[in-house]
């Protein structure tokens, strides 16, 4: 039944002040945070080839990259760590002095209350063979063995000062390990972000070149199969049972069929992350001239708002914070 011509839906998008009364969903700068990558041995920035716009920080760099991300208003920085030596079982991330562990305490203290610095959880970036886990002697990734050592990271991060660790590793009980390992030791206060839904996707790959990631294969034994949906609606929820305050999709734009399902299920706020591969699309798309850059990006972060991230972690976090401010 049309109530056409009493109806007509194109009324409030007739100008842009009723398109911006009209609008169900606004981002904010707020509700972004930075990925920052901080490099163990460099003396100067190295933009990421794969990448465009994008660098790697000496940690002498990142109190001003946080600073910048502080004054853009941003909600927080996700730290990732590129180590100078790597070994089989990841010793760099539960060393104090390990390029992440450091990285996380000069972060606190640039931040100085204005952002809440994350971290990332995971051994890829220090294991030699660049999985998420340790390894068993047949070659397989030891889930019990690796959410041992997560549980030490989660030690040694908090112990740093992070506000929030980024459980990225994908291994069974790791959220209820690393809870009980931080409770036990008095850090009761510390923030789970579980990548609870983070689908074995190719759409990480300029990532592996910003991390340097020596992986040979995939990682398609730990992260999720691209065809399944309930199962990340199920990953969540399980880790919202082991004690996660947030629960996460990854990548965002190509499963946000999934993020609308964990959203309409989880009881805990949910995050969502457009990962190096969407970033690059864009980028390169718009470099060779093929779609407006900044409609596009607009439109990507839009749509992941839209499908249910309260939160999202962006390579443009802090561009997009500046639109924002001024009103575009
Ligand atoms: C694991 C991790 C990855 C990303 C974030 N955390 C890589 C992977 O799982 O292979 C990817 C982020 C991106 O592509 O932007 N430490």
């Amino acid at each position: 039944m049309s109530l056409f011509p009493t109806r007509r839906l194109r009324r409030l998008r007739a100008t842009p002040a009723l398109r911006r009364l009209a609008a169900e969903h606004h981002l904010h700068a707020s509700e972004l945070v930075l990925p920052v990558f901080v490099k163990e041995g460099i003396d100067a920035a190295q933009p990421i080839a794969s990448m465009p716009g994008v660098s790697q920080h000496p940690i002498e760099g990142l109190a001003a990259v946080v600073d910048q991300a502080a004054a853009a208003g941003l909600g927080g920085v996700m730290l990732f760590g590129v180590p100078a030596v790597r070994d089989a079982v990841g010793s760099g991330a539960v060393d104090p002095e390990g390029i992440l562990n450091r990285a996380i305490a000069v972060a606190v203290q640039a931040a100085a209350g204005r952002l809440t610095v994350q971290a990332d959880l995971c051994l890829d970036e220090f294991t030699d063979h660049g999985h998420c886990g340790v390894l068993a002697a047949d070659g397989s990734v030891d889930n019990d063995a690796t959410v041992e050592v997560y549980a030490r990271m989660a030690l040694a991060q908090a112990d740093a000062g992070a506000d929030v660790l980024g459980l990225s590793g994908m291994m069974d009980g790791q959220v209820a390990a690393c809870r009980a390992a931080l409770d036990e030791a008095g850090h009761t206060g510390v923030v789970l972000l579980a990548y609870s839904a983070k689908y074995a996707s190719a759409f990480y790959g300029p990532f592996r070149d910003a991390v340097e990631s020596t992986l040979q294969g995939d990682r398609r034994t730990y992260q999720l199969d691209p065809a399944n949906g309930r199962e990340g609606v199920e990953e969540a929820l399980a880790d919202i049972d082991e004690g996660a305050d947030v629960v996460m999709v990854k990548p965002a734009g190509p499963y946000l069929d999934v993020l609308a399902r964990v959203a309409d299920v989880a009881s805990v706020p949910v995050w969502a992350y457009q990962v190096s591969g969407e970033y690059a699309l864009i980028e390169l798309a718009a470099a060779a001239g093929l779609i407006d850059r900044e409609r596009a990006i607009g439109e990507s972060l839009l749509g992941i708002r839209r499908a249910g991230a309260e939160t999202i972690l962006t390579y443009w976090a802090i561009e997009v914070a500046g639109w924002i401010r001024d009103g575009r």
